[in-house]
Order: structure tokens, then C-alpha cells, then sequence
């Protein structure tokens, strides 16, 4: 969480560090702030809110400068406010930080610093960390790369920083630990984000700065340290990302953009691995694992949110075709229980962004008891895929919009190939029936693009129920984690209280909530469990609640009964999610725009989840 860009070069800084933290403003909106440096003096401006508002607000203000660096915040330690926002600087406001983390022990430090002399002007635990550079450097009369390094060995928590010194202008540091930081080499020039969004457009050469690393950037030098003072030689990459990703090519929203990239996000996801031909898979990533994979006994899936709803429709693919049992945890319990996990154990990881702290944490526990990990992840070099043994990318492309989407599909579509993958090492799937789940998994695509056409018809029934107050979502079987997601999305994104229940769950408490003001939107197409969830909404009929129903096209029992039908294309049950779910997008999506609420940033939300 919180977005930081940097750039020293000879180019003019503010257009490129306001537009980088725009394209960073998916990590967190509730301040920014820039600080800058010209030949006639430093300036810093910051403001509460979002980064047009820092925009409008400096307008008029002296913006000159080839050296800036500038933060988007997500609030952790002290409320949004002008002066919580970053940068932060020193008590002699000579140096100048932001900072993406939290630094744990900043209490303790900031006692210690106060009963110093120091005075802080703010909540936040990263002023702390500038003033303890500020005193290291004071006292052991050092330069600023040594003094910073100082600090970040007595400094205990996560960061992704960047300082700079007003005294000292041609050059900045920048350090990290637990949260990504890029850098973009130019050719006399050096760019900084938090993600390589805002550099794309100026440099294809980055370097993932690792953890426990500390760099000096000048326009034409950079050194890279770690914190035990070993000095890195930098190892540049090539970006693969295209600039079009990273815009909304003509729609409204990035969300909207996304849920119709997903005919495209999931074919890419499939591209490559599916070998129709002969009936098999490949998946490069875990190819090394096939034999293990032979052999587990139990399979663990660790994830937050959206991932933790696509973890469970990995469980039902991986107990049908692999015959493996599989629990799905969120990460975050996961990791403060004592899990009893051994050396024969699988642990897959899911994550869009691949720095959830929480998942990586529960990583990091499995892995010291032995266990094998895989990860599914969509950020090509985030740290998830650093951390785990193995795994398989998602391919969906950059996803902008908070509330995940194509992510979700795109995560799925993995499991199902892991899920048959593990089937075909195993040896628990008939040739032809795996022959036969490929070629409709492959066709997938397609059936999506045919539920996008049906968007006008959601965008109507969103109409009718935009002002409801709560809404329940209810499915079976692999509809259930759909239901959850769709509760998932309405909520985050319209502000409407929704729950998500298994449907047979629904008359063991959430019945009450029923009334003719409530919508009730059912997973029912037609798969084994059609008949039961029949009965669920002819209860639902029998208490006066509006009905919305996801059925199979052609479906005429469903459409007797409920206020509002949304046909999907017929598909084999495991493969409804990647179906069913697109219409529940497109409802969140009509009713938060028709409510007035910013799809793409939802309140109080952030992408990636940094924090625990
Ligand atoms: C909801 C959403 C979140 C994320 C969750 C995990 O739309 O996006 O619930 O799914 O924060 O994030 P990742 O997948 O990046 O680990």
C-alpha cells in the first residue's frame, strides 16, 4: 500500500512523478505529496486526498525541478491530513522521505528520538525513520547512503523509501524491505516507482531492487548495497509490459475495461499450456515438481479476498480430478495459528499483486516446516514468486481497477489447469476425459465473450435494485464461491452490505433478513445441484424477495420463478466460475456507477495489501 515515485535526470520532474503516482493511485488515495528540487530552492507541497487534488492545489506554485520525488498514500499509522501525508522530513527539514510499509517498532524509536530533542510534526511512524537518519548521520559524521543504511539495521518492519537531500541535490537513496520498489535506467536519468506503471512509458530497463537492498542514484551513476554493506552489481531487465495495459483504452473505468478484457486475460492464461492435441498439460513453471506431485498427500491453499474465493474453486477442481484433499485458509489466520504442516504437504499461494503481507507471511511459515509452495500469481517479479519454490503466472495483464476481476478468472483458469495437471501426473483422469475438460476449458473464452453481450440486459436489472440496502448471493457447490465473490464485489464497490452464503446455508439464519425490499441473487444453472437451489428460490418467492437468478441459456423453470434472469452459456459445473462470476462483475459495476461511487478506488480500499 501507498505508491512512491522518484526521478532525477534532466527532464522536467513534477509531469513525471504526478502522472507515475496516478498510475499508483490503485495502491492507496487517501493524500499525496511531492517534494522538488530547482536551482532556486526546494519545495514541498501536500494535500489530503487525491493526487488531482495536490495537482489543483500546486497549480500555481512553483513546479520546476529535475529531481523530485512524490508519495500516494493508503493511511496506516495517522489519519489523511495535509500533514500526514508524505514526504516527511527531518527536524532540521533538510532531508525529505516517503515511504511504502510500516515501521514496527517506530514507538519506541520516537521516544527515544523525542527525549533527544527531536520534535515531530506528525502521526506517522515514517517521520521517525528520517529523524534517526537525520541523528546518524549527525552524529557520525557520514555520508547520507551510509547514515540511511545506519538506520535501516536498528529499524524493524517493511519499506520501500526514497530520500532526498536538500543540501545535497544531485542525487537520491532509495531502499527497500518487503516492499517492491522499480528502477528505471535511462540514459542520464533514473526513474523510481513502486511498480513500473509510471516508468513504461520512459525506459524498458528496470532493476528490481531485492530486499535488504540500498542504492544511491545519481543522473549518471548507481550503486546498489545491501545492508550488511556488500556492494550488488544491478542486473537489468527488460520490461514486458505495454503501455496500452496501463490505460483505459476507451472505457469509463478500468474495472469495466478489465471484466471485458477477460476473453483475452483468460486465453492468455491458457496460451501455451494446453497441448489439445495429445490430451495434456503443460505447466513450465512446476515442471520440475511432476514427480512430487505424484505422491502428496494434502494440499493447502493460503490466500486474502478475491484469491481466497478463487482458492476455493481450487478445491473443488483438485479433490474431483486430482483426488487430493485440499484446505483453503486465509492467510492471515493461517499465520498466527501453529498450522501442522510437514515436508509431504503442497501449499499453494494465490495472489494478484504478489505482495499481500499476509500471504507471504503464511508462506514464509510453511516453508520453514518443509513444505513445498507454489505460487499463482499475476505481477511478474513481485515478491510472492521471489519467496515461493515454484509456480504458475497468471498472465492477466496489469489489473488497475481496486475491486479484482479479471485477476479472479485468470487465477481460476490456473487452478483448473493445475488441478488437471496434478490429475494427469497422478494418473486420476482418463486421457479422454482430460481430452474432453481441455477442449471445453479451451473454449471458455468464447462462452465469456457471449455472457459480456448480455451486459445491456444487467445493466437494466442494476436499475432496478441500485438503491437496495443489503443483498444476499447464494450458490452450491462451485457456484458458492461465485456467490462470495459477487457479494464480494457489491460490497467493495457500491457500498451495499452483501453476503455471499452456500444456498442451503440460507435457511439457518440469513432467511430473516428476507423481504420484499431484499435481492437474492441465485447461481442456479444447471448442473447437479440445480434442483436443490430451485427449492432455495422458490423459499426466497415465498418470502417476497426479488430474485435475480445466473441460469443456463434455454432455461424455462428458473425464469417462472425469479424477478430477473440472466442467461450464461451451458458449460460443465467446474467450469461455471469462470462463467457465472462475469455477470456479477457487470452488477456491481451498473449499481456503484449509478450510486455515484468511484469504481475503480473504492473508499478506504487499496490494491495491494502491504500491511497485515
Ligand atoms: C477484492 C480484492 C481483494 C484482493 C485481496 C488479495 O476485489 O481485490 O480482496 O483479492 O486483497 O490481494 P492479492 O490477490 O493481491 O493478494
Amino acid at each position: 500500500m501507498c505508491g512512491i515515485v522518484g526521478y532525477i535526470g534532466f527532464r522536467e520532474a513534477w509531469p513525471i512523478v504526478i502522472k507515475g503516482l496516478k498510475r499508483l493511485e490503485y495502491r492507496g488515495y487517501d493524500s499525496a505529496g511531492v517534494a522538488i528540487i530547482n536551482n532556486n530552492g526546494f519545495n514541498v507541497y501536500k494535500k489530503a486526498g487525491k493526487v488531482s487534488t495536490l495537482e489543483d492545489f500546486a497549480s500555481d506554485k512553483d513546479r520546476s525541478g529535475s529531481i523530485a520525488i512524490g508519495h500516494t498514500r493508503w493511511a496506516t499509522h495517522g489519519a489523511p491530513s495535509d500533514v500526514n501525508s508524505h514526504p516527511h522530513s527531518s527536524n532540521d527539514n533538510r532531508l525529505h522521505i516517503i515511504h511504502n510499509g510500516i515501521i514496527e517498532n517506530y514507538s519506541t524509536l520516537k521516544e527515544e528520538l523525542i527525549s533527544r530533542g527531536h520534535e515531530f510534526k506528525s502521526a506517522t511512524d515514517t517521520e521517525v525513520l528520517i529523524h534517526l537518519v537525520e541523528e546518524i548521520q549527525k552524529i557520525e559524521q557520514i555520508d547520507l547512503m551510509e547514515a540511511v543504511r545506519l538506520a535501516l539495521n536498528s529499524v524493524i518492519g517493511a519499506y520501500a523509501i526514497v530520500i532526498i537531500d536538500r543540501e545535497n541535490p544531485g542525487q537520491l537513496i532509495a531502499a527497500r524491505k518487503g516492499s517492491p520498489l522499480v528502477i528505471g535506467v535511462g540514459s542520464g536519468e533514473y526513474f523510481i516507482a513502486s511498480d513500473a506503471t509510471p516508468i513504461v512509458e520512459y525506459t524498458k530497463n528496470v532493476i528490481y531492487l531485492k530486499d535488504n537492498e540500498i542504492a544511491l542514484i545519481k543522473p549518471n551513476e548507481l550503486l546498489i548495497r545491501r545492508l550488511d554493506n556488500v556492494i550488488q552489481t544491478p542486473l537489468i531487465q527488460e520490461l514486458e509490459l505495454k503501455l496500452e495495459a496501463i490505460e483505459k483504452g476507451g472505457f469509463d473505468h478500468f474495472m469495466l475495461k478489465e471484466i471485458y478484457e477477460q476473453p483475452r486475460s483468460v486465453k492468455d492464461c491458457m496460451r501455451g499450456r494446453i497441448n489439445l492435441k495429445d490430451g495434456k498439460i503443460e505447466l513450465g513453471g512446476i515442471k520440475e515438481y511432476a514427480d512430487k506431485l505424484k505422491n502428496i498427500e494434502r494440499i493447502i491453499i493460503v490466500a486474502c479476498g478475491t484469491s481466497w474465493h478463487a482458492g476455493l474453486t481450487g478445491e473443488y477442481l483438485i479433490e474431483e480430478y486430482a483426488r487430493i484433499p485440499v484446505e483453503v485458509e486465509y492467510a492471515s489466520e493461517f499465520r498466527y495459528r501453529n498450522p501442522i504442516i510437514n515436508e509431504k504437504d503442497v501449499i499453494i499461494a494465490i495472489s494478484q499483486s504478489g505482495e499481500t503481507a499476509d500471504t507471504m507471511a503464511a508462506i514464509e511459515i510453511a516453508k520453514e516446516k518443509g513444505a513445498t509452495i507454489f505460487g499463482i500469481c499475476n505481477v511478474v517479479g513481485a515478491s510472492i514468486p521471489r519467496i515461493t519454490h515454484a509456480g504458475v503466472y497468471t498472465h492477466a495483464g496489469p489489473e488497475i481497477g481496486v475491486a479484482s476481476t479479471k485477476a479472479f478468472t485468470a487465477q481460476v483458469t490456473v487452478l483448473t489447469l493445475m488441478a488437471l495437471y496434478i490429475a494427469q501426473q497422478k494418473g486420476t483422469l482418463p486421457v479422454s476425459k482430460l481430452t474432453s475438460l481441455l477442449t471445453e476449458l479451451n473454449s471458455i473464452p468464447d462462452k465469456i465473450q457471449t455472457v459480456l453481450a448480455t451486459d445491456y440486459l444487467i445493466k437494466n436489472i442494476a436499475a432496478k435494485v441500485k438503491d437496495a440496502k443489503n443483498c444476499l448471493f447464494l450458490g452450491r457447490g462451485s457456484g458458492f464461491p461465485v456467490a462470495l465473490e459477487g457479494a464480494l464485489k457489491l460490497k467493495e464497490i457500491s457500498y451495499i452490505h452483501a453476503e455471499g452464503y452456500p444456498a442451503a446455508e440460507m435457511k439457518h439464519g440469513p432467511i430473516a433478513l428476507i423481504d420484499e425490499k431484499m435481492p437474492v441473487v441465485f447461481i442456479a444453472t444447471k448442473n447437479s445441484s440445480y434442483e436443490k437451489v430451485i427449492s432455495n428460490i422458490q423459499e426466497v418467492k415465498a418470502r417476497k424477495g426479488i430474485v435475480i437468478a445466473i441460469v443456463t441459456q434455454g432455461d424455462t423453470e428458473v425464469k417462472k420463478m425469479a424477478d430477473y434472469c440472466i442467461e450464461i452459456p451451458d458449460a460443465d459445473e467446474v467450469f461455471l466460475p469462470l462463467l457465472a462470476t462475469i455477470p456479477l462483475q457487470l452488477l456491481a459495476y451498473h449499481i456503484a456507477v449509478m450510486r455515484g461511487c468511484n469504481v475503480d478506488q473504492p473508499r478506504n480500499l487499496a490494491k495491494s495489501v502491504t500491511v497485515e
